[in-house]
């Protein structure tokens, strides 16, 4: 069952969005070679506290880290660790937090030091396929229409997208109907309408688009050890189009 927002819902989800986008522009500000995801991680909590938010990962499942950490062929879920950033890395920074019982969720890739040209492309390929999902959120559209603009872009570009994880509603809970694929047809699934609030999420693979998840249960890597790249969204849907509660203004 898909939940629709009232306008103070979309308020407080406003707010818990544009704190987890801070808290993002802050943890990417010290991405640097040297510094350990773990360091990242501690950061983030800190964060949280500061701006009196709860971080929504932590121990959501039993996940142990307020920050998923992806790097390189890691695609979601990646944990923080005391393995220092290297230069050419790339770096998935997962965040969430609950602000008055509504939850925000975004996610940034970004470089660390140099990175390869076909790095720097994914990257890029994979933020403006989010562009193109969070373009078709208007009302009257079918949620087939966000899910076949990410993937034209992406596939357009020779990348794949993940098929095993997709973008979700979100409220007061994190993870909501409908799920979100990055992949789909046209004209096809539910019908937008305004009050509806979803995290738009691609996750797209430089190789072909088979995971695994490892032993620890919870990092999902790519299968051909390639790279991976995921950028996320929390979106409302108004009458007047798509908008972005994650954006840093
Ligand atoms: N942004 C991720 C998602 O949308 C965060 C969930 S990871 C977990 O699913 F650690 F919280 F489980
Ligand atoms: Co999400």
């Amino acid at each position: 069952m898909v939940i629709l927002k009232l306008p103070e819902e979309i308020e407080r989800l406003k707010t818990s969005n544009r704190i987890v986008a801070e808290i993002l522009a802050e943890l990417k500000d010290r991405v640097k070679p040297g510094v350990t995801t773990l360091e990242l991680d501690e950061l983030s909590e800190a964060l949280s506290r500061k701006s009196r938010v709860v971080p929504a990962f932590k121990g959501y499942h039993g996940y142990p880290f307020a920050l998923c950490t992806s790097v390189n062929g890691e695609v979601v879920h990646g944990m923080p660790s005391d393995r220092p950033l290297v230069s050419g890395d790339i770096l998935s920074l997962d965040f969430g937090v609950i602000y008055k019982g509504y939850v925000g969720d975004a996610a940034i890739t970004v470089p660390v030091g140099t990175v390869s040209d076909t790095a720097e492309r994914l990257m890029k390929v994979t933020k403006e396929g989010l562009y193109c999902g969070i373009e078709q959120a208007i009302p009257g559209n079918r949620l087939g229409d966000i899910s076949a603009a990410v993937q034209q872009h992406v596939e357009a570009a020779g990348f794949s997208v993940v098929r095993d994880y997709v973008g979700h509603g979100i409220g007061r809970n994190m993870h909501e109907d409908p799920q979100i694929p990055n992949y789909g047809v046209r004209g096809r699934g539910i019908l937008l309408r305004p009050g509806m609030v979803f995290a738009i999420e691609p996750m797209v693979n430089e190789g072909n688009y088979e995971v695994k998840v490892l032993p620890n249960g919870w990092t999902v890597v790519t299968e051909d050890g390639k790279l991976s790249a995921h950028f996320e969204h929390s979106v409302a849907i108004t009458e007047n189009g798509p908008e972005i509660l994650s954006q840093m203004q």
